[in-house]
């Protein structure tokens, strides 16, 4: 069941030019049951009118706190970058489906800039789930000044590996080919994606050629965020299906990749 609340901002600061974290104190007495995966609809007023709330992915999660990172690419995250601590938005929350978290087994997460924001909290519970299981987590980004804060980057159940595209101005390789060179030694169970298409295409193709499980969350513009104007759709093997509605975590093995662009 969705709830709609009122959140208030502890925090709204600056990681990097153009890259925010805001954290906001729910007001409820209500379990909201938030899993990684799942994301918020926010309203971002503010000088520039928007109407629609916007979609952000949980980055973290805990005694009804809520933090997302954004990135300001337009109207509503503009807006949101002005606003100041003490000051109220209204969220929709929890919209969508989350990564279904195996108990058992070795992890694989990659995650491309700011697609990394909902594999943070779901490392997390992975973490709490079953700490003795190793999980390998990829993380790149375009420019290293893009790189957000991850809690577990020497937690010892964790191999993290970082990676920028470009480095001191010259460009290296992406994310994909950093990780071709550099895989995980032992056999991997489980695989989670996010970032952009052409990263999530490439884990796609490698996992599928292992027969290795994949969750991939995808990204589309939303309007009603609820799957009733279908804008969102994807082409799955099952036919379209909302990314809002029935995403937007998807197994990656159904997604018809080569469609996406
Ligand atoms: C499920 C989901 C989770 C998301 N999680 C995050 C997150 O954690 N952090 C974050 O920074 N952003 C996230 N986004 C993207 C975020 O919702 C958009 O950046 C935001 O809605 C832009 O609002 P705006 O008013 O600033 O820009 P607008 O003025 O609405 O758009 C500016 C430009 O960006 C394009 N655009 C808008 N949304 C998207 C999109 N989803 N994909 C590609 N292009 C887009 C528009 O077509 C336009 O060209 C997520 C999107 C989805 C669907
Ligand atoms: S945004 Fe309307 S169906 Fe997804």
């Amino acid at each position: 069941m969705k709830h709609h609340l009122d959140g208030m901002i502890l925090e709204n600061k600056a990681l990097s030019t153009d890259i925010y974290k805001i954290r906001l104190s729910l007001t409820t007495e209500t379990d909201l049951n938030l899993q990684p995966g799942q994301f918020v609809m926010l309203s971002c007023p503010g000088s520039m009118p928007v109407y629609l709330k916007r979609p952000f992915c949980v980055y973290d999660f805990k005694e009804n706190e809520i933090t997302i990172v954004y990135r300001v690419i337009g109207k509503g995250t503009q807006n949101l970058s002005q606003l100041k601590p003490g000051m109220k938005l209204d969220l929709v929350l929890p919209c969508g489906q989350p990564f279904k978290l195996e108990p058992e087994g070795n992890i694989l997460m990659i995650g491309g800039g700011l697609g990394t924001a909902p594999l943070h909290y779901l490392c997390q519970q992975a973490l709490a789930l079953n700490p003795s299981r190793t999980i390998y987590f990829y993380y790149g980004t375009t420019w290293l000044h893009e790189k957000i804060p991850l809690a577990f980057e020497d937690h010892e159940a964790v191999k993290f590996f970082y990676h920028s595209d470009y480095i001191n101005g010259d460009y290296t390789r992406h994310l994909f080919d950093f990780f071709s060179i550099n895989l995980p030694p032992v056999p991997i169970a489980h695989i989670y994606v996010c970032g952009p298409v052409v990263l999530m295409k490439a884990v796609a193709q490698w996992a599928i050629a292992r027969s290795i499980p994949l969750q991939a969350s995808l990204e589309q513009p939303m309007a009603c965020g609820t799957g009733s104007c279908l804008g969102c759709s994807i082409p799955t093997h099952q036919g379209l299906k909302t990314v809002c509605h029935e995403g937007p975590v998807f197994d990656g093995h159904e997604i018809l990749w080569e469609e996406i662009s």
